[in-house]
């Protein structure tokens, strides 16, 4: 299946989109059958993972200690780390102070007193993802991280942009605009039978032309986590030049990531979800190879040098890729927001969030007229789910307004994957550390009721 769009006919149809959307509606039906040994619809249990399922938190996440650093969580089920999760005290502080300061003294002045919490917070930044601050750019958001690296790419008519069948709107649609300015075409990768993008097809439609493979690691629409790392090594092991995008918005401050060993030349991530760092803060991560032979489109005098007349030249660090303003409150929150995280620990962290995941879909499967629909054999902590009534978001509101927060699913995030649910309301809830058995209980009462 192609989206595709020869330049001759620019206002033809970019999308071959039925078969794009029939082969996401038999995704749907793949992702029911994939349940089963993750989630079994038929016995609306989880299958395999009961040891999981139990409430568990390693020795060094103290969810007490926690939830004191976090005092929204005790006034509600704030179950929307996927959306914008509740910031620990210390992000909020930090954010704060510099704000302050640059009340007192004047932004510029604020920003060079900071300039070495300012490179701390860029280590830190880097520490989530394994690598190091030089090799990341500091943006606003996943979304302006994404286009950064993408647009970077050199890209003319022909060449093939692979992504999977669960991508997010704001990756496809810069990727849907070169479709019609420069003819190149978008490919799926079809899913396997386990629901998620599938290795060997990847190394099937792998050749010259190929220039973008392009994954989202944590969809913002289901609970799968994809095989990131296994689709790094079908790269290498097809010694392929495509450059590897890989969307880690959803998934960064949940898992422990290591870019390197995942093999990804780009990694977009943002501030305000699992890292629970503040608003209006993201970053790119490059690898040494995207350092070496891209340039960023176009170049800003933050990490660029106008020399006078036709002359100019680029940092060779990740700076290149940054822009010049920047909210330094925003990045000293994001700082100590991943210095928060790497306290406690990443693989604590994801056990923790998946642990909550796990017993909520269970607790979901319980409710007559609620469906799971997550799919795939590695999940992460999102848990979408259809339930009765006409409105997501309304739905949203309404538990908003008794005090439990979630997120309706629309269609605009991924059009195909939404109508292969079969559902009118399909709503994401999504644990956070600073979440209790308790809370998971507030929302199931609430949807039974
Ligand atoms: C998978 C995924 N990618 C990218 C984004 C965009 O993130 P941002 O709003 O920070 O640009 C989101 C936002 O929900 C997302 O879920």
């Amino acid at each position: 299946m192609k989206w595709a769009q020869t330049l001759e006919r620019p206002s033809a149809s970019i999308l071959e989109g039925h078969d794009f959307a029939d082969h996401l509606v038999n995704a749907g039906a793949l992702a029911n059958r994939n349940y089963v040994g993750v989630f079994d619809p038929r016995h609306r249990s989880i299958v395999g993972m009961e040891q999981d399922v139990r409430m568990t938190s390693s020795p060094s996440l103290d969810v007490e200690s926690v939830r004191d650093d976090t005092p929204a969580c005790r006034t509600q089920a704030y179950l929307d780390g996927a959306g914008a999760a509740l910031s620990p005290t210390v992000v909020t502080d930090a954010v704060i102070k510099h704000l302050r300061r640059e009340q007192e003294v004047g932004g510029y002045v604020a920003q060079f007193e900071a300039e070495d919490r300012i490179n701390g917070a860029l280590a830190s930044v880097g520490r989530m993802v394994g690598v190091k601050g030089s090799a990341i750019a500091l943006q606003t958001s996943a979304t302006a991280a994404w286009i950064r690296g993408f647009q970077s790419i050199p890209l003319e008519a022909g060449d093939r942009l692979l992504i999977t069948t669960a991508e997010y709107a704001s990756n496809v649609l810069p990727m849907l605009q070169q479709v019609r300015r420069r003819g190149v075409v978008v490919e799926v990768i079809p899913d396997g039978p386990d629901g998620t993008a599938s290795p060997h097809a990847l190394a099937d439609m792998l050749d010259d032309t190929v220039k973008v493979v392009a994954i989202t690691h944590a969809p913002s629409q289901n609970g799968l986590l994809v095989d990131a790392e296994g689709i790094g090594q079908v790269l290498r092991n097809a010694n392929s030049q495509a450059w590897y995008l890989l969307d880690a918005c959803q998934s960064t401050g949940q898992i422990p990531i290591d870019m390197t060993t995942i093999g990804c030349d780009f990694l977009a991530a943002t501030g305000r979800k699992w890292i629970r760092g503040p608003r209006g803060t993201g970053f790119l991560a490059l690898s040494d190879r995207a350092l070496a032979e891209l340039e960023p489109v176009p170049p800003d005098m933050y990490g660029s040098t106008w020399h006078g007349a036709l002359e100019y030249s680029s940092n060779r660090d990740a700076s290149r890729f940054q822009s010049f303003e920047m909210s330094y409150a925003g990045v000293l929150g994001l700082g100590a927001a991943c210095d928060y995280a790497l306290n406690i620990g990443l693989q604590p962290i994801r056990e923790r969030i998946n642990s909550l995941a796990l017993h909520l879909r269970n607790e979901l499967a319980e409710i007559q007229g609620v469906r799971v629909l997550d799919r795939g054999t590695q999940q992460s902590g999102i848990v979408v789910f259809a339930c009765p009534g006409s409105d997501p978001v309304a739905k949203a509101w309404d538990l908003q307004r008794s005090g439990i927060t979630l997120t309706g699913v629309t269609a605009a995030t991924n059009p195909a994957e939404h109508q292969g649910y079969a559902a009118q309301c399909v709503l994401r809830a999504s644990p956070h550390i600073y979440n209790t058995e308790d809370d998971l209980h507030r929302l199931v009462t609430a949807l039974r009721n």
